[in-house]
């Protein structure tokens, strides 16, 4: 087989990129700034495999600029970033890593939890501001999260997994809600199926693990908002548009919730949309803000870029990979 051109946008650990590299020849662009369109369309222009992340915007527009492309693997679990109509209606692959970063995304929604709910941020800023002077018996109270209930919307691997860790790592309570019930996260987590609005009503904590689908995009807005207790923390390590931005923020100002712990957001890598960038949640004590980092964990991050390099490599061989987020444009793909 010959070698074929591989653009990969960003570096990714080298795992992935050796195993790509031992048989086609790699175009790898060597920073993290983001990419350009007019650079993405140079990149792709004779590339037979495009290997991007989650913030490269893939249209069809972009797809039309590419005649050799066989197969976008995106370094992610979402492809909400991809228009895989598009891909599909071209004959053009499109893969996804899922599977390998469920524990890592699961942990870092715990670490969120935690860090709102014990203050650890806020905590630490005082401290090192050497404000320390004398141990305060009401200082920077926080919730148990033992007994507590957590409300997990989206049931899928990540969900599931985290669904675990809290009920049996921490004694909580699971409810849970999605477009279908989950018999496993029932028997491993105890979960409770639930609606949503009764999972907002009667969650402490509420987590959310959806894609970013037109049907999820603000599927926390203010009125969703309203149902939570004040005394609850809402935790977003999905796609930052499933949770409207400006009404979380006024709860959050107005003590109609908690805190948040939020990876993702509205406009990222914009921290929250406004276009004069306000930047209204950095000023918020009650948030622990983190960029996009659910994933990075040194395992997840090598086992993503195998994982899409297997996508590419596979696609060029004729072989259907395992991580296909399209397997109905198989029988008509470009080749
Ligand atoms: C990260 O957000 C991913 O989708 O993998
Ligand atoms: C959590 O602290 C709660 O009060 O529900």
């Amino acid at each position: 087989m010959s070698r074929r051109r591989v653009f990969i946008t960003r570096p990714i650990p080298q795992e992935g990129i050796d195993r790509i590299k031992a048989i086609h020849t790699v175009e790898l662009r060597k920073t993290d700034s983001p990419i350009s369109r007019q650079e993405l369309v140079v990149g792709m222009k004779k590339a037979e495999a495009l290997l991007c992340i989650l913030t490269d915007k893939i249209d069809a527009k972009l797809m039309d600029t590419a005649p050799q492309l066989q197969v976008i693997s995106n370094y992610a679990v979402g492809v909400d970033n991809i228009d895989i109509a598009a891909a599909t209606e071209r004959g053009i692959v499109v893969t996804n890593t899922p599977g390998v970063l469920d524990e890592a995304v699961a942990e870092h929604a715990l670490a969120l939890m935690f860090s709102v709910a014990r203050r650890i941020v806020e905590s630490d800023t005082f401290t090192r501001a050497k404000k320390y002077k004398a141990w305060m018996p009401m200082g920077f109270l926080g919730p148990q999260l033992k007994g507590k209930t957590l409300g997990i919307i989206g049931a899928g691997r990540i969900g599931s997994t985290l669904a675990e860790a809290a009920y049996q790592g921490l004694g909580m309570k699971v409810l849970y809600h999605d477009v279908q019930s989950n018999t496993l996260i029932e028997k491993k987590a105890k979960a409770q199926y639930s609606s949503l609005s009764v999972l907002l009503k009667n969650s402490d904590v509420v987590s959310v693990h959806v894609p970013l689908l037109p049907s999820t995009r603000h599927l926390i807005d203010a009125k969703e908002l309203r149902l939570m207790k004040k005394t609850a923390i809402l935790i977003n390590t999905s796609r930052g548009p499933v949770v409207a931005e400006k009404p979380l923020i006024r709860a959050l100002q107005n003590g109609r919730l908690r805190g948040a712990g939020l990876d993702v957001y509205e406009c990222e890598p914009f921290i929250d949309c406004d276009t004069s960038d306000r930047l209204e949640l950095v000023k918020l004590n009650n948030v622990v803000l983190t960029p996009h980092t659910a994933s990075a964990t040194e395992e997840a991050r090598i086992a993503m870029s195998e994982l899409a390099a297997t996508g590419v490599i596979d696609t060029l061989r004729n072989k259907k990979p395992i991580n296909i987020v399209n397997p109905e444009v198989w029988s008509h793909r470009r080749k």
